[in-house]
């Protein structure tokens, strides 16, 4: 077993979750953000943190230079299996038409033509995409597929990368759209989706998630899809209240979701109920690092990038944490609605825009995923977590919103191992 000693660490957020204090949950406390600091790493992990001037002896040595590190970005959303793009669509948006779930079936179109090869190279190619600034733990999922056949596809091709070590969650999104083969027989596409895909998918993914909205599934479908999902073992997402108040939310809450997604149009009983759910505790899960799918709050997980490419109002995520909610941020990286996987670009948009604080950002964006995700071992580098870090080229977090858009991410490591 070696170890690597990192030094020259002008500002380290820990977010260990040891020292969150539980007078004031969701807060970053002071004593999770350390100056001239020093880490250890053995074993793929983090094995110690503290003042440079106590930093034990290591195998290896790195200095930073007085740069500033983060936990790696943990992106809780994004769609990347996908050929083709809609930089039409998103032109025509811009000169003023209003989005509708109806590009889906572009892209589905475009994606089911790819071939295996091609597909498994676009999806490698936006991973490391995603690293290169500073993602470390990725949920990506199926969806534009909408066969057996083409869904099950995608959900080897995620399940394969994840056994690689090169994405962490997959998540069976059969319910994005109704296929156009299916125009007019939505239940019989739902039946479909909760019967053989399901079936053939389920072996291959952590997560089933549905697109509860006008245009896509009613809240008595998306019931549907979610009760079969947790039927077959599956944790629960859902893509909820993006273009009107669809009933995402409140159905998330109540069949106990680990996230619902976009979160722009909200009623206060929505912003209650997501409120209400963030009392529910964690559970020990299957496996190191895991949590139990089916127990802890439904996370808020706001997509700020898709929000300013739709040109919908941005989610009212100062309002959900005021209200208690626990709120994520994520990438929503597809190519209709949020063609980016820049989670630097989402925190900087939080802070100018949605008006949270750096440290309600960074949280958002590292232990908020994490959360979401069910995921114990990434977003915070208290000891034992996976040494996911992301070194800026700054001396403070705090660049990051104050030079927006600058190529800050310096360094990446992920499990240890230098990725970026
Ligand atoms: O999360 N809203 C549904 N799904 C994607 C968009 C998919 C698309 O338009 O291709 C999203 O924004």
């Amino acid at each position: 077993m070696t170890s690597t000693l990192i030094t020259g660490i002008s500002e380290l957020w820990t977010l260990d979750p040891a020292l969150d204090d539980p007078a004031r949950p969701g807060e970053v406390t002071g004593a999770q953000v350390l100056r001239d600091a020093a880490l250890v790493i053995e074993d793929g992990r983090i094995a110690w943190t503290g003042s440079a001037a106590q930093a034990p002896a290591a195998d290896d040595a790195e200095d930073l230079g007085g740069r500033a590190v983060l936990p790696g970005w943990v992106d809780s959303h994004s769609h990347l299996v996908f050929d083709g793009d809609r930089a039409a669509e998103f032109e025509a948006r811009m000169a003023g038409e209003s989005y509708s779930a109806g590009g889906i079936g572009v892209t589905t179109d475009a994606t089911r033509s790819a071939t295996d090869e091609r597909l498994d190279a676009l999806v490698r190619g936006r991973i490391a995409e995603a690293v290169a600034g500073g993602t470390t733990c990725l949920e990506t999922k199926t969806g534009y597929g909408l066969t057996v056949q083409d869904e099950l596809r995608a959900a080897r091709l995620l399940s394969a990368l994840i056994a690689e070590g090169e994405l962490d969650e997959a998540t069976f999104l059969g319910a994005h759209l109704v296929p156009r083969e299916y125009s007019g027989r939505a239940e019989e596409y739902v039946d479909l989706v909760i019967g053989e895909m399901l079936a053939a998918v389920a072996p291959h993914v952590r997560w089933i998630d549905v697109f509860c909205e006008a245009g896509a599934f009613d809240p008595e479908q998306s019931e549907r899809v979610l009760r079969a999902g947790a039927a077959a073992g599956l944790g629960l997402r859902v893509h909820g209240n993006q273009l009107g108040r669809s009933g995402g939310v409140a159905l998330a809450a109540e069949l106990g979701a680990a996230s619902v997604d976009h979160v722009n149009h909200l009623g206060a009983a929505d912003v209650e109920a997501l409120a209400v759910t963030a009392a529910r505790p964690t559970a020990p899960g299957d496996g190191p690092g895991r949590l139990a799918v089916d127990a802890g709050p439904t996370v808020a997980t706001v997509l700020p990038a898709c929000d300013l490419s739709t040109r919908a109002p941005l989610a009212p995520a100062r309002e959900l944490l005021d209200a208690g909610a626990s709120v994520a941020l994520a990438s929503n990286c597809n190519p209709g609605t949020s063609y980016t996987s820049s989670m630097s670009f989402c925190v900087t948009i939080a802070v100018l825009q949605m008006h949270l604080s750096l440290a309600e950002a960074l949280r958002a964006a590292t232990r908020g995923g994490a959360l979401a995700l069910r995921r114990a071992d990434v977003g915070h580098l208290g000891i034992g977590a996976r040494a996911d870090l992301h070194v800026l080229d700054a001396p403070a977090a705090i660049h990051l919103a104050y030079r927006p858009g600058m190529p800050l991410t310096h360094q990446v490591w992920r499990a240890g191992r230098r990725r970026a």
